[in-house]
């Protein structure tokens, strides 16, 4: 499916960041042309060091929410399609700060889509969360799951697949909104606290620190491997399937925090007690999909356990893997 990728001009928002990087290094490898734009406000060029040896790659520092310069750079490169990853992506700092997640996650959206309708590109792929279900307890979630979001950030994902609904029909434009569940792997910026529940582990387990536990532990996540959210993107970006789709990009395997742990613990045995908080607002307690649709339209299987996702990401380094 993804020979269908070979000569694509594809641009990626957010394409230094966490997913955005990792999806670059495989379209790259699939034979298409990138354009990344990024504000660099969480992403980091480092993580592009691998795609700067292609000649088939470009960077352009910018922000999406800047829309008239984002649709000069759009109309320019003419994209066969545009994987809009550019995001506020922390479920509490959409709470702390509502006026950025609004402007980042919906305002951004809207740009995107105006500078596809504009520069007649036909195709975008939207980062979408399983934040949009919000604590539905009916699991596995399928992608018509009915949608409650808990947050501002989980609001803001639901009301941007609207936005990109509408365009479908209006504009007459494709789109696939990939709906990822836990992504976590090599590159996710553990300094913020806002930052991954792995990633700010990882941190901690290596420093030698406690960690915490928001709640009793027990909530559960359905955790996907950074490398397999990039191929789930490139097939999305590579199918020829009309008109407005979504998908639940996940394993199907639930795991509790404190399961999570005990992973950990294999890796570091000596590490301190964990410390227990109360639990976040906004928190979803349990979360898990349903890939079968992704895997029957896109062909797309989530191919990493959580084993091995934790030992290729414990082995690696900021920017080189
Ligand atoms: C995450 C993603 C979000 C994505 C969503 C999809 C991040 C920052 N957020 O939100 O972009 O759309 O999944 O489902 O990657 N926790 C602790 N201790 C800590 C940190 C977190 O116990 O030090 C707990 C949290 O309270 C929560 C769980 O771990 O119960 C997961 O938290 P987090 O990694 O922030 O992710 P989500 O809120 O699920």
């Amino acid at each position: 499916m993804l020979e269908a990728l070979k000569g694509k001009r594809v641009l990626v928002t957010g394409g230094a960041g966490f997913i955005g990087s990792h999806t670059v290094d495989r379209l790259l490898a699939s034979g298409a042309t990138v354009l990344a734009y990024d504000n660099l406000a969480t992403g980091i060029l480092e993580n592009l060091n691998k795609a700067k040896g292609s000649t088939n790659f470009r960077f352009e520092e910018g922000d999406v929410a800047q829309a008239e310069s984002f649709a000069k750079i759009v109309s320019s490169y003419r994209p066969d399609a545009i994987l809009h990853l550019a995001a506020l992506v922390s479920v509490q700092e959409s709470i702390q700060n509502p006026g950025l997640n609004f402007e980042r996650n919906v305002y951004a959206t809207h740009a995107v889509i105006e500078a596809a309708r504009l520069s007649g590109a036909p195709r975008i792929v939207f980062a979408s969360s399983a934040a949009i279900f919000g604590d539905n307890p009916h699991l596995p979630l399928g992608e018509d799951s009915a949608v409650r979001p808990l947050s501002p950030y989980g609001a803001a994902k639901l009301a941007s697949e609207n936005l990109l609904s509408g365009a479908a029909s209006t504009y007459r434009l494709n789109v696939i909104s990939n709906r990822y569940f836990n992504v976590y792997g090599p590159r996710q910026d553990p300094k913020s606290p806002y930052s991954g529940v792995m990633s700010i582990f990882y941190n901690r387990f290596r420093q030698g620190q406690p960690i915490t536990l928001f709640g009793d532990g027990k909530q559960t996540r359905d955790f996907i491997f950074v490398r397999d959210v990039a191929e789930a993107n490139c097939r999305a970006l590579a199918s020829k399937l009309p008109g407005n789709e979504a998908f639940n990009i996940c394993t199907g395997v639930s795991t509790s925090l404190l399961d999570l742990l005990s992973v950990f613990k294999e890796h570091f045995p000596d590490a301190p007690p964990a410390c227990f908080a109360a639990a976040r607002t906004g928190d979803i307690i349990h979360s898990l999909g349903n890939p079968s649709k992704a895997q029957r339209l896109l062909g797309f299987e989530a191919k990493t356990t959580i084993r091995s996702g934790l030992s290729i990401y414990l082995d690696s380094e900021v920017g080189t893997a």
